[in-house]
């Protein structure tokens, strides 16, 4: 079991149990259900002050499968993503209730270290936000500033970046400041350095959305190569990009409240992406993928 104490020793090298590896593919041929989830959600509530901002979401995330949330803006998908890696901690008002679980532990029980949930559970933001730092420095830094045993920096960064598929483009300019490379590039460098401190799994919100075709499209094709070591759940605004990357789909909306009007997200469907895109069983997934609704 994975010790998310804070006094833990963690893991590093190979994310754990590459012998249940499993490549999915997106089509039909999935199990309904994730058999072997590396994270649940359970009765999950989000609220922001008295604003209930996501009502009960129940989901599952399979291992070495990568699960698209989609959705109309404020329907809380970047909420609840915040909920898997505890980023949520760092928002003032923001309380969170039900059971959010990795490897079946609850990641909000008192003993579990935040900082030690987020070195498993890494995080890829919207706009990408290299540090002021060189190319190296900032994919040495989670190593460095986490204690991370690691033998040569020097391998762990050239390992970093080709797994982020950019080795190639910066191996000459790795003293160079990260805020030279394009947008496509930082992004890369974002996840090469989330890929650093050797997660389990990857949270990305809209990774994307400030990129052009070509680096978006580099960034699936990445994405489908990280399936293989990791553990991906993507938020997207694209729906054809959650059509093409992703095993499984969660469609979530808003539903105003009668009194107050406040929008309050919920989880609607939740298939292989196949099924959610192709003969989705809620009318609202049908509306929404047909571009009816949002
Ligand atoms: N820090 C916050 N304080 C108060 N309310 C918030 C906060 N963050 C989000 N909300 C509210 O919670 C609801 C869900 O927001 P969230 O950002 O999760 O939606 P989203 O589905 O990611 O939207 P988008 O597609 O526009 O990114 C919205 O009504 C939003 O206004
Ligand atoms: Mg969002």
């Amino acid at each position: 079991m994975t010790n998310l104490r804070a006094s833990s020793h963690f893991p590093v090298g190979a994310p754990a149990d590459s012998a249940h590896r499993f490549h999915a593919g997106n089509g039909s041929e999935l199990p309904e259900v994730p058999p072997l989830p590396v994270m649940r959600v359970d009765n999950l509530n989000v609220y922001y002050n008295d604003f209930h901002a996501v009502y009960d979401v129940n989901l599952a995330f399979g291992r070495h499968e990568i699960t698209a949330m989609i959705g109309p803006s404020g329907c809380g998908k970047s909420t609840v993503l915040r909920c898997l890696n505890r980023m949520n901690d760092l928002v003032p008002g923001a309380r969170v209730e039900g059971e959010v679980t990795y490897h079946d532990q609850d990641i909000y029980a008192a003993k579990v270290d935040p900082i030690a949930v987020r070195q498993h559970i890494g995080m890829v933001f919207q706009k990408p936000n290299p540090f002021p730092k060189s190319i190296y420095d900032n994919i040495a830094y989670g190593p460095r500033v986490t204690g991370m045993k690691v033998e040569s920096m020097d391998d762990l960064v050239e390992e970093s970046l080709r797994s982020a598929a950019l080795w190639d483009e910066v191996k000459d300019k790795l003293k160079q400041s990260a805020f030279g490379l394009s947008g496509g590039q930082q992004q890369r460098l974002c996840i090469a350095r989330t890929i650093a401190t050797k997660p389990d799994v990857i949270l990305m919100d809209e990774p994307c959305s400030s990129l052009d075709p070509i680096a978006t499209s580099k960034i699936e094709d990445l994405m489908q190569q990280l399936r293989s070591d990791y553990t991906i759940i993507i938020v997207t605004h694209n729906m054809q990009q959650a059509a093409r990357v992703s095993d499984r789909t969660a469609f979530f909306t808003a539903r105003p409240d009668e009194t107050t009007g406040n929008r309050t997200g919920l989880l609607v469907e939740f298939d292989r992406t196949t099924v959610i895109f192709e003969n989705p069983t809620d009318p609202r997934t049908n509306d929404y993928i047909t571009g009816r609704f949002g």
